[in-house]
């Protein structure tokens, strides 16, 4: 009996310890001063940037994010809906976000 639940809490300790790293990263993605600003881009892209009507950016490289944002800045509104998303934030602004994206799991 004694050595039953011996085995039992070692494999209570074991599955916490495997569990801690991931949930210690989300719970440091909630402190991310990306994640509020991303929120803007939730309305198309998804939540967390995951299964909204257009692209997912989870996931996606915070430089491939920053070079798209940067190009669509430098397109005219009219052919470029992602006009004013991308003009609407300052560079570090856009930094944190493409930082949030990049550091969320891919869908
Ligand atoms: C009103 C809806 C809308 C909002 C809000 C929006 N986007 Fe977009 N986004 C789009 C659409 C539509 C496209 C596809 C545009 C195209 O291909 O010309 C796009 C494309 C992109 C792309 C290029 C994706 C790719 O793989 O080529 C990136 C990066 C992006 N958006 C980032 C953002 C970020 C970051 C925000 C928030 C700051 C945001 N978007 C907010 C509609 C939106």
């Amino acid at each position: 009996m004694e050595t039953d639940l011996k085995t039992v809490h070692g494999v209570l300790a074991l599955a916490a310890a495997l569990l801690a790293p991931a949930t210690q990263a989300q719970s440091s993605l909630l402190q991310h001063p990306g994640r509020l600003l991303a929120s803007g881009c939730f309305q198309c892209h998804g939540t967390n940037g995951l299964n909204g009507g257009f692209d997912a950016l989870a996931g996606d490289s915070r430089t491939d994010t920053l070079n798209k944002l940067n190009e669509m800045r430098r397109k005219p509104l009219r052919e470029n809906i992602m006009f004013p998303h991308a003009s609407g934030y300052t560079n570090e602004q856009l930094w944190q976000i493409a930082d949030y994206f990049s550091k969320l799991p891919k869908p």
